[in-house]
C-alpha cells in the first residue's frame, strides 16, 4: 500500500504528518482509506514515484529482489529463467534480472505475455503452453540449463525446470500459482549439483531488517535510475476491489492491479 502519514505514534520521530510512504501489509490489509502501521515497515516513498506505483512496488518488486540477490545470488552474465513472467513478480524479476546484467528467458502462457515480458527487457520467451519448457532452455542455454530459475508458478512448470538446471544452479521456490505444490526426486540436485532455495521476502523483512533496508535503498536508486518500474495493468475502486481479485485470480494481469480508495 501507498499514502500520507496522517498521525503519529509516541516516540515515532523518522516521520512526520504528510510524509509520503509505503509499507507491506500482510497483517493488516490494505483495502482501506486509513490503516494503522508499526513505524518500522514503513518507507518513504521516492519524489519522482506516484502513490500507484509506490502501492504496486513493494511485495512483487521486494519478491523479486530479494529471491535474485541474497537467494539466488544471480550474477551479471548468468542465465536467468521467469516462470509467469508477465504476472506481478514474474515481470519485476525480467526488470531485475536486466538490472543485474543476466540474460533473461522470459517464460509464459500466451503470445501476448511473452510481447509484454520482452517489451519489459527479457531476451529470450517461452510460451509455455505450446512448447516444450525443458527442451526449449535447453535449446536456448546450448545445452548447459538455466543458471537461476525464479519460480512463482509451480506445478507442471517447476517439474520441468527442476530437470533443466545448470551445474551450480538455483532454483527459486517463490510460490504455486498453478495450484499445485510440486514435488522434487533430488536425485536430480545430486545429479545437476544445483540447489532448490525457498525464498520467503516477508519473512526476510521480519528477520533480517538491515539487508530489507539496504535492498529497499537499492531498489529504490534503480526506480530513479530508470532500471525497475512497476507496470500497473489496471487500477479499480475500492469498491470495485473484487474486481480486481478476480482479475489476478482469472489470469488475466499483465504486471499489477492496483486499488484507489
Ligand atoms: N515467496 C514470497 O515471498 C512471495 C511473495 C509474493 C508473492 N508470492 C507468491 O507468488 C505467486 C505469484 O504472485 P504474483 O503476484 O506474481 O501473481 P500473479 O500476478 O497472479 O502472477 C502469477 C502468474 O502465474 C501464472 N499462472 C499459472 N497458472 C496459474 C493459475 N492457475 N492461476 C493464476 N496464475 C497462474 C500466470 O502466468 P501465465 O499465465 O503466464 O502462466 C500468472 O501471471 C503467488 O502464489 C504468490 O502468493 C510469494
Amino acid at each position: 500500500m501507498s499514502g500520507d502519514v496522517i498521525s503519529l505514534g509516541q516516540g515515532v520521530d523518522q516521520f512526520t504528518v504528510g510524509d509520503r510512504v509505503l509499507s507491506l501489509t500482510t497483517s493488516y490489509g490494505a483495502y482501506a482509506e486509513k490503516i494503522v502501521l508499526p513505524a518500522n515497515v514503513i518507507h518513504k516513498i521516492p519524489e519522482s514515484m506516484s502513490y500507484e506505483t509506490g502501492a504496486a512496488l513493494l511485495a512483487a518488486t521486494g519478491t523479486a529482489h530479494h529471491g535474485l540477490r541474497q537467494r539466488g545470488q544471480l550474477k551479471a552474465g548468468e542465465t536467468l529463467v521467469v516462470l509467469g513472467a508477465a504476472g506481478g513478480t514474474g515481470i519485476a524479476a525480467v526488470q531485475l534480472g536486466k538490472a543485474i546484467g543476466a540474460k533473461v528467458i522470459a517464460a509464459c502462457s500466451t503470445e501476448e505475455k511473452l510481447a509484454f515480458a520482452k517489451a519489459q527487457g527479457a531476451d529470450e520467451g517461452i510460451n509455455y503452453t505450446k512448447q516444450n519448457l525443458k527442451q526449449t532452455i535447453k535449446e536456448l542455454t546450448d545445452g548447459q540449463g538455466a543458471d537461476v530459475v525464479y519460480d512463482p508458478v509451480g506445478g507442471d512448470a517447476f517439474d520441468a525446470c527442476s530437470r533443466s538446471m545448470a551445474w551450480n544452479g538455483r532454483l527459486l521456490v517463490v510460490g504455486f500459482a498453478s495450484g499445485r505444490i510440486p514435488e522434487l526426486p533430488v536425485n536430480l540436485t545430486l545429479v545437476k549439483g544445483y540447489s532448490v532455495v525457498g525464498v520467503f521476502w516477508g519473512t526476510f523483512t521480519i528477520k533480517q531488517p538491515a539487508e530489507h533496508a539496504a535492498n529497499m535503498r537499492e531498489l529504490f536508486q534503480w526506480f530513479e535510475d530508470g532500471k525497475v518500474a512497476p507496470v500497473i495493468d489496471a487500477e479499480f475502486a475500492l469498491k470495485d476491489g473484487i474486481q480486481a481479485i478476480k482479475k489476478v485470480t482469472g489470469r488475466n494481469v499483465m504486471g499489477k492491479v492496483v486499488i484507489k480508495p
